[in-house]
Protein backbone atom coordinates (compact mmCIF):
# COMPACT_ATOMS: atom_id res chain seq x y z
CA UNK A 1 0.00 0.00 0.00
CA UNK A 2 3.39 2.21 -0.37
CA UNK A 3 1.51 4.09 -3.07
CA UNK A 4 -1.53 4.73 -1.66
CA UNK A 5 -0.84 8.70 -0.62
CA UNK A 6 -3.11 9.31 2.77
CA UNK A 7 -2.47 13.47 2.91
CA UNK A 8 -4.65 13.48 -0.14
CA UNK A 9 -7.30 11.10 0.37
CA UNK A 10 -9.58 10.94 3.13
CA UNK A 11 -9.51 6.69 3.72
CA UNK A 12 -12.65 6.55 3.99
CA UNK A 13 -14.13 8.48 1.04
CA UNK A 14 -11.90 5.55 -1.05
CA UNK A 15 -14.72 3.62 -1.84
CA UNK A 16 -17.73 5.58 -0.37
CA UNK A 17 -17.23 8.49 -2.65
CA UNK A 18 -14.39 7.20 -5.14
CA UNK A 19 -15.82 3.91 -5.84
CA UNK A 20 -13.78 0.90 -7.10
CA UNK A 21 -14.23 -1.77 -10.10
CA UNK A 22 -14.41 -5.32 -8.65
CA UNK A 23 -13.48 -7.44 -11.31
CA UNK A 24 -12.34 -11.02 -12.00
CA UNK A 25 -11.68 -13.60 -14.83
CA UNK A 26 -8.98 -12.86 -18.10
CA UNK A 27 -9.26 -9.96 -20.26
CA UNK A 28 -10.64 -12.08 -22.72
CA UNK A 29 -13.65 -13.95 -20.36
CA UNK A 30 -14.30 -11.14 -17.13
CA UNK A 31 -16.79 -9.12 -15.59
CA UNK A 32 -16.78 -6.24 -13.02
CA UNK A 33 -19.23 -4.17 -11.20
CA UNK A 34 -19.24 -0.93 -9.23
CA UNK A 35 -18.39 -1.01 -5.35
CA UNK A 36 -19.27 1.74 -2.95
CA UNK A 37 -18.60 -0.74 0.04
CA UNK A 38 -15.10 -1.94 0.84
CA UNK A 39 -12.52 -2.07 3.38
CA UNK A 40 -8.81 -1.99 4.04
CA UNK A 41 -7.34 -3.88 7.23
CA UNK A 42 -4.77 -6.31 8.75
CA UNK A 43 -5.91 -9.89 9.00
CA UNK A 44 -4.38 -13.14 9.51
CA UNK A 45 -1.12 -11.81 9.03
CA UNK A 46 1.49 -14.83 9.39
CA UNK A 47 5.06 -15.74 8.11
CA UNK A 48 5.93 -14.73 4.40
CA UNK A 49 2.78 -12.42 4.10
CA UNK A 50 1.70 -9.02 5.68
CA UNK A 51 -2.01 -9.73 6.09
CA UNK A 52 -2.64 -6.78 4.35
CA UNK A 53 -6.51 -6.96 2.59
CA UNK A 54 -9.33 -5.53 0.76
CA UNK A 55 -12.67 -7.05 1.81
CA UNK A 56 -15.82 -6.20 -0.65
CA UNK A 57 -19.20 -7.13 -0.65
CA UNK A 58 -21.11 -8.18 -3.07
CA UNK A 59 -24.94 -8.83 -3.05
CA UNK A 60 -26.04 -12.29 -4.68
CA UNK A 61 -28.05 -11.06 -7.65
CA UNK A 62 -24.45 -9.28 -8.71
CA UNK A 63 -23.41 -11.51 -11.65
CA UNK A 64 -19.34 -10.31 -10.85
CA UNK A 65 -20.45 -12.00 -7.24
CA UNK A 66 -20.92 -15.41 -9.20
CA UNK A 67 -17.45 -14.66 -11.12
CA UNK A 68 -15.62 -13.82 -7.84
CA UNK A 69 -16.97 -17.07 -6.22
CA UNK A 70 -15.61 -19.16 -9.40
CA UNK A 71 -12.11 -17.32 -9.33
CA UNK A 72 -8.96 -17.41 -7.29
CA UNK A 73 -8.11 -14.01 -7.45
CA UNK A 74 -9.71 -10.31 -8.21
CA UNK A 75 -9.17 -7.02 -7.92
CA UNK A 76 -10.02 -3.75 -6.93
CA UNK A 77 -9.66 -1.20 -8.94
CA UNK A 78 -9.37 2.91 -8.42
CA UNK A 79 -9.98 5.34 -11.38
CA UNK A 80 -9.15 9.15 -12.02
CA UNK A 81 -12.72 11.67 -11.66
CA UNK A 82 -13.13 11.62 -15.67
CA UNK A 83 -13.91 7.77 -15.36
CA UNK A 84 -16.72 8.46 -13.20
CA UNK A 85 -19.66 7.95 -15.46
CA UNK A 86 -17.93 4.99 -16.92
CA UNK A 87 -17.95 3.79 -13.06
CA UNK A 88 -21.69 5.11 -13.08
CA UNK A 89 -21.93 2.47 -16.09
CA UNK A 90 -20.67 -0.68 -14.84
CA UNK A 91 -22.88 0.03 -11.94
CA UNK A 92 -26.13 0.15 -13.33
CA UNK A 93 -25.64 -2.32 -16.20
CA UNK A 94 -25.16 -6.23 -15.99
CA UNK A 95 -22.09 -8.29 -17.60
CA UNK A 96 -25.24 -11.13 -18.04
CA UNK A 97 -26.55 -8.76 -20.70
CA UNK A 98 -23.41 -8.09 -22.53
CA UNK A 99 -19.81 -6.72 -22.69
CA UNK A 100 -20.38 -3.54 -20.02
CA UNK A 101 -16.44 -2.89 -20.09
CA UNK A 102 -16.65 -2.13 -23.79
CA UNK A 103 -19.93 -0.01 -23.54
CA UNK A 104 -18.34 1.87 -20.79
CA UNK A 105 -15.34 2.68 -22.81
CA UNK A 106 -12.76 0.85 -20.68
CA UNK A 107 -10.26 -1.79 -21.69
CA UNK A 108 -9.66 -4.82 -19.71
CA UNK A 109 -5.90 -5.54 -19.32
CA UNK A 110 -4.22 -8.44 -17.51
CA UNK A 111 -2.75 -8.51 -14.17
CA UNK A 112 -1.29 -11.31 -12.67
CA UNK A 113 -3.90 -14.33 -13.44
CA UNK A 114 -6.47 -11.60 -13.25
CA UNK A 115 -8.00 -8.58 -14.81
CA UNK A 116 -7.88 -4.55 -14.60
CA UNK A 117 -8.31 -1.58 -16.92
CA UNK A 118 -5.82 0.36 -18.60
CA UNK A 119 -7.98 3.14 -17.44
CA UNK A 120 -7.31 2.88 -13.59
CA UNK A 121 -4.98 4.58 -11.45
CA UNK A 122 -4.48 2.29 -9.44
CA UNK A 123 -4.97 -1.69 -8.84
CA UNK A 124 -4.87 -3.42 -5.73
CA UNK A 125 -4.37 -7.31 -7.17
CA UNK A 126 -5.78 -9.93 -4.65
CA UNK A 127 -5.64 -13.45 -3.86
CA UNK A 128 -8.83 -14.70 -2.06
CA UNK A 129 -8.60 -16.02 1.53
CA UNK A 130 -12.34 -16.15 2.35
CA UNK A 131 -15.48 -15.79 0.74
CA UNK A 132 -19.02 -16.54 2.16
CA UNK A 133 -22.78 -14.88 2.99
CA UNK A 134 -23.07 -13.15 5.59
CA UNK A 135 -25.14 -14.60 8.26
CA UNK A 136 -28.40 -13.48 8.46
CA UNK A 137 -28.84 -14.33 12.10
CA UNK A 138 -25.92 -12.42 12.86
CA UNK A 139 -27.36 -8.66 11.59
CA UNK A 140 -28.91 -5.74 13.55
CA UNK A 141 -32.68 -6.14 13.42
CA UNK A 142 -32.33 -2.72 10.96
CA UNK A 143 -29.67 -4.21 8.47
CA UNK A 144 -32.28 -6.81 7.67
CA UNK A 145 -34.32 -3.85 7.39
CA UNK A 146 -32.56 -2.34 5.13
CA UNK A 147 -32.20 -5.23 2.99
CA UNK A 148 -36.31 -5.71 3.00
CA UNK A 149 -37.24 -2.30 1.92
CA UNK A 150 -35.01 -1.94 -0.94
CA UNK A 151 -35.68 -4.83 -3.16
CA UNK A 152 -34.86 -3.18 -6.42
CA UNK A 153 -31.59 -2.75 -5.40
CA UNK A 154 -31.02 -5.97 -3.22
CA UNK A 155 -33.33 -8.41 -5.24
CA UNK A 156 -34.75 -11.39 -2.93
CA UNK A 157 -34.08 -14.94 -3.61
CA UNK A 158 -36.29 -17.47 -5.41
CA UNK A 159 -38.39 -17.80 -2.60
CA UNK A 160 -38.91 -14.10 -2.19
CA UNK A 161 -36.59 -13.64 0.78
CA UNK A 162 -34.17 -10.67 0.98
CA UNK A 163 -30.37 -12.06 0.89
CA UNK A 164 -27.31 -10.43 2.44
CA UNK A 165 -24.24 -9.40 0.53
CA UNK A 166 -21.28 -12.34 -0.08
CA UNK A 167 -18.12 -10.93 2.41
CA UNK A 168 -14.91 -11.51 -0.70
CA UNK A 169 -11.37 -11.45 1.28
CA UNK A 170 -8.71 -10.77 -0.66
CA UNK A 171 -4.75 -10.71 0.53
CA UNK A 172 -3.00 -7.89 -1.54
CA UNK A 173 -0.57 -9.51 -3.37
CA UNK A 174 0.53 -6.56 -5.79
CA UNK A 175 -0.69 -3.08 -5.63
CA UNK A 176 -0.11 -1.41 -9.87
CA UNK A 177 -0.32 2.17 -9.61
CA UNK A 178 -1.10 5.04 -7.27
CA UNK A 179 -4.13 7.65 -6.74
CA UNK A 180 -3.22 10.97 -8.78
CA UNK A 181 -0.32 8.74 -10.44
CA UNK A 182 0.34 10.89 -13.02
CA UNK A 183 1.46 8.06 -15.42
CA UNK A 184 -1.86 6.52 -14.88
CA UNK A 185 -3.31 9.25 -15.82
CA UNK A 186 -1.07 9.25 -18.70
CA UNK A 187 -2.48 5.71 -19.67
CA UNK A 188 -5.87 6.69 -20.20
C1 LIG B 1 -21.97 3.88 -6.80
C2 LIG B 1 -22.35 2.42 -6.77
C3 LIG B 1 -21.90 1.62 -5.74
C4 LIG B 1 -22.27 0.25 -5.68
N1 LIG B 1 -21.79 -0.53 -4.66
C5 LIG B 1 -22.07 -1.84 -4.65
C6 LIG B 1 -21.50 -2.68 -3.64
O1 LIG B 1 -20.68 -2.25 -2.79
N2 LIG B 1 -21.84 -3.99 -3.64
C7 LIG B 1 -22.71 -4.52 -4.57
O2 LIG B 1 -23.02 -5.72 -4.51
N3 LIG B 1 -23.25 -3.74 -5.55
C8 LIG B 1 -22.94 -2.44 -5.61
N4 LIG B 1 -23.44 -1.64 -6.62
C9 LIG B 1 -24.36 -2.25 -7.61
C10 LIG B 1 -23.65 -3.01 -8.75
O3 LIG B 1 -22.52 -2.33 -9.21
C11 LIG B 1 -24.67 -3.17 -9.90
O4 LIG B 1 -25.76 -3.94 -9.45
C12 LIG B 1 -24.07 -3.77 -11.16
O5 LIG B 1 -24.93 -3.49 -12.23
C13 LIG B 1 -23.84 -5.27 -11.07
O6 LIG B 1 -23.31 -5.69 -12.28
P1 LIG B 1 -23.05 -7.23 -12.61
O7 LIG B 1 -24.40 -7.91 -12.66
O8 LIG B 1 -22.37 -7.21 -13.94
O9 LIG B 1 -22.19 -7.76 -11.53
C14 LIG B 1 -23.10 -0.29 -6.69
C15 LIG B 1 -23.56 0.53 -7.75
C16 LIG B 1 -23.18 1.87 -7.79
C17 LIG B 1 -23.64 2.73 -8.94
Amino acid sequence: MDSLDIRETEIFDLFRKKWALVSAGTPEKCNGCTVGWGSFGTLWTRPGTSGSVVTVYLHPARYTCEVLQAHETFTVSFFPEKYRAALGYMGSHSGRDGDKAAAAGLTPVPIGDSVTYREAEMTFLCRKVYQHPFEKEGLAPEIGEYYRSHPKAYPPDGDGEWQPHWIFVGEILRTEGGLGCPEAEGRS
